[in-house]
């Protein structure tokens, strides 16, 4: 499989080449002086080799037990899309305008590096406001964190991370909860931020559940044993960092003569997103008409699966997962990001009724370090 994904890759990446290539020609060839245009061809052989060669290593590494290793392996995976986006940009330009097709290829080549080197670190707080009907919370604020993907942050100084804890803990927050996605392969992605986490601080403490990475299923383990011994390993760091992690289980938070049910499922997803949700077990124990936040990593369950699984009485419901593709262009509360065409609930408030969703962007991202138009964020949710 691996292999069988390498070459289609490859016979892809030398398609665009081979178009590339055939655009620019007439180009060189107009360059008057024999020694620019041997050295513009020499260059462009050249990068033929590296970029083979990146593209060896990427296959080689992304999946590195090294944490190091696999991150370094997504930067240059990174490098590789950017170089080709901006290729096909050329190719398609150059059909139409022949001239200056060079300018769009190079904005979406930048475009693309200040989206690895800095995008994904322009951290935004997201404000919304949800009625409950408990006059004991009122002005209630719950902090809400998603998608940390610990390896794509992994290059932040200790100092961006920092500065994240601190605009959070300003916050004054009364909860905290994490919607999941905390790695994106194995637990050992958790040890550097095990000081991050430990730092938020909330009146009634931190709550999380897991996320369809957390589980370990996107890693090659040698047996099922391994798999299980990480996805344990990977509980007790959460618990480490400071987190109530709730699998299929509720809690209750107290304040004066009335609490506030917290319930927090396992990933359901469909397909091909793991379902290991069993809700009537997080229920349990918690009366019919008790309003409860329920916290599921996926959106698409609120959508597609709540109704049929309970009639419980969610008014909130907080999800991440979608990390709006970390691309798209984002207007106020309004946005457009290939995600839409995956989710329909993929960013913000949805509302079903008196039943509300509460999709994050998330703070980290999957596949290629990278955030364009799309920032991380975490949400202030203020209960009215
Ligand atoms: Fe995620």
């Amino acid at each position: 499989m691996h292999s069988v994904v390498f070459i289609v890759i490859s016979l892809i990446l030398i398609l665009i080449e081979v178009f590339f290539y055939k655009r620019l020609k007439p180009k060189i060839s107009k360059v008057k002086s024999g020694a620019i245009e041997n050295f513009i061809i020499r260059l462009i052989c050249t990068q033929w080799l590296v970029l083979f060669a990146m593209l060896v290593s990427v296959f080689r590494f992304f999946h590195s037990t090294d944490i190091n290793t696999q991150y370094h392996a997504q930067v240059i995976a990174g490098v590789i899309l950017a170089m080709l986006l901006s290729k096909i940009i050329f190719i398609l330009f150059d059909l139409f305008a022949k001239r200056w097709s060079w300018i769009p290829a190079v904005i979406v080549f930048f475009s693309f590096i200040y989206g690895m080197v800095f995008g994904r670190f322009n951290f935004e707080k997201k404000e919304y406001t949800v009625e409950l009907n408990k006059e004991a919370f009122k002005d209630y604020k719950i902090i809400h964190l998603t998608d940390f993907h610990s390896v794509s942050l992994r290059s932040a100084s200790m100092k961006r991370h920092m500065a994240l804890a601190d605009m959070i803990n300003s916050e004054d927050a009364d909860l905290i909860v994490f919607t999941g996605d905390i790695v994106t392969l194995t637990s050992a992605e958790l040890d550097d931020f095990v000081c991050f986490f430990s730092n938020l601080k909330s009146k009634d403490g931190k709550l999380a559940i897991l996320g369809n990475h957390d589980y370990g299923d996107y890693y090659k383990w040698n047996s099922k044993q391994e798999r299980d011994a990480n996805l344990e390993s990977l509980k007790q760091k959460i618990k480490k960092c400071g987190f109530n992690l709730l699998c299929n289980e509720n809690v209750k938070i107290y304040r004066g003569g009335d609490s506030l049910c917290v319930v927090g499922i396992e990933n359901w997803g469909r397909p091909p997103f793991p379902q290991y949700s069993d809700i009537k077990t997080a229920e349990a124990g918690i009366s019919q008409d008790e309003p409860a936040i329920l916290l599921s990593h996926d959106p698409d369950y609120w959508q597609y699966q709540l109704g049929k699984d309970s009639d419980h009485n969610y008014p909130l419901t907080l999800s991440g997962h979608t990390h709006a593709m970390q691309i798209g262009v984002q207007y106020g509360d309004r946005g457009f990001s290939p995600s839409s065409w995956k989710f329909d609930c993929w960013f913000g408030e949805y509302k079903n009724g008196k039943q509300t969703l509460i999709v994050s962007k998330g703070v980290g991202g999957s596949g290629i370090p990278f955030r364009l138009g799309m920032s991380p964020e975490y949400g202030v949710i203020r209960i009215k």
